[in-house]
């Protein structure tokens, strides 16, 4: 039987998952995959970590230098994170002819095209399956599944943690600072929580998923990404009376006047399959020209179900002699020909404070309508005392720059504030 050695550059969540996989199903994949994969060494600087998890010390590598050197590897799994020991081990792996599994979405996202042209020439494998959605196989969806499919779009809720901070928003009316200390202290958002809050980490992601499903680099750059910071309990409550539930999501189109990529918190019709998908879970909805939508759902983070998606790679990898690379030119920047949309079109969400004086409401539909924007709904509050009261709106389709237009029309008017535009999806 085939032997496979692996080395696990990284022993935290995802690194211990990997390895408890790797040893619990040795026998297993020999059975199903015919191929012997085994632990061959590790590298992680807190020897007790390693040692905690049942390494034996004579695995557990000193250096880098020394994993690439050892003949009895030939996949090497990155699961560090970060950026800058990550590229550097993983270009050492590629030069060294080893083929790379790795579920580092920022480093993938940015460096793609040379680690991708370091392994062309080393003739090494790799793979990033585990980057992006945890435990849901949406690469390998992308690259072998649906790839009979012009995809026409990839929408999804791609985080986690910011799932879980507007689930505990919109089903216990919790403030965004209370659901985000939840979060943390459940270990879903970091100490720094500015990677998942502020919309990076799906940013990263969808940059991937779009490059894979539209076979074209979309570079990070071309991705808008606004995050669920400023998302306030009040919008969440007047969505959820208008029938709406609030999500990050990633949205990703291929439309005849070019490529659509954002990251922004939306409301979603309750009664969309996406407004279901609640705590931490994930889901990504692919649209394909042959075969309509198909949904993905599942975990996107933690040990085991992220370690089945990079032991998956390393299956793949484990079993097949020739490498798969990338289903267009992985190139650091967009290719010329190819347009981005950045004035995209959507339905709008947006909440004003107006002076609760006869005329006002005409006047804001008139500033509405100066920039085409037609409201479709609409609840009046009075605030009693205040002389004011808060206006809550749902426009048609609209391009984003006349709702922009409009707002700061509005809030020109001095008998209106405009609290909060958001994006209202499908
Ligand atoms: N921090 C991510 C999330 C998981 O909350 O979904 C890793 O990408």
């Amino acid at each position: 039987m085939k032997k496979v050695g692996v080395a696990i550059l990284g022993l935290g969540v995802v690194g211990g998952g990997t390895y408890r996989i790797l040893e619990s199903h040795r026998e297993f994949y020999q059975k199903t995959q015919n191929v012997d994969i085994f632990v061959e060494s590790v590298l992680e600087i807190k020897r007790e970590k390693a040692l905690a998890l049942g390494v034996p010390e004579e695995k557990i590598a000193s250096n880098i230098a020394e994993v690439v050197a050892d003949p009895d590897v030939q996949i090497v799994v990155e699961v560090i994170g970060g950026i800058e020991a990550a590229r550097e081990y993983v270009l050492a792996a590629l030069h060294a002819g080893k083929t790379v599994v790795t579920s580092n979405k920022e480093l993938y996202c940015k460096y793609s095209h040379e680690l991708e042209a370091a392994a062309k020439r080393h003739n090494a494998g790799l793979y990033y399956e585990g980057s992006c959605v945890g435990g849901v196989p949406i690469i390998r969806t992308l690259l072998d599944g649906l790839q009979a499919n012009g995809i026409e779009s990839v929408v999804g809720i791609i985080n986690g943690t910011t799932n879980y901070i507007l689930t505990k928003m919109g089903n216990e009316g919790a403030s965004y600072e209370d659901a985000l200390k939840e979060a943390q202290a459940l270990g879903y958002a970091e100490a720094d929580p500015s990677s998942d809050v502020d919309g990076y980490d799906a940013s990263y992601k969808l940059s991937i998923l779009a490059s894979l499903a539209f076979h074209t680099k979309i570079p990070l750059s071309q991705v808008y990404r606004e995050g669920i910071a400023s998302v306030s309990a009040e919008d969440v409550r007047y969505g959820k009376q208008l029938g709406y539930v609030l999500k990050l999501l990633a949205v990703g189109k291929n439309t005849a006047e070019g490529i659509e990529v954002r990251v922004h918190p939306a409301f979603v019709p309750a009664s969309h399959p996406l407004a279901s998908v609640n705590d931490a879970f994930n889901a990504v909805l692919v649209h394909g020209d042959a075969v309509g939508d198909v949904m993905l759902y599942g975990r996107g983070a933690g040990e085991l179900p992220t370690g089945s998606a990079v032991v998956s790679d390393v299956i793949y990898a484990a079993t097949h002699s020739e490498n798969k690379y990338s289903p267009f030119k992985n190139s650091e920047e967009a290719e010329k020909d190819v347009k981005f949309v950045s004035d995209f079109k959507s339905c709008y969400y947006l909440r004003m404070t107006v002076t609760d004086h006869a005329g006002v409401l005409g006047k804001i539909a008139s500033a509405l309508g100066k920039f085409g924007v037609s409201v479709g709904e609409l609840i009046q509050e009075r605030n009693r005392g205040a002389g004011t009261a808060t206006l809550v709106l749902v426009t048609h389709g609209t391009a984003e720059s006349a709702i922009r237009n409009a707002a700061a029309k509005i809030d020109e008017l001095d008998i209106a504030k405009v609290d909060a535009v958001l994006r209202v999806a499908f």
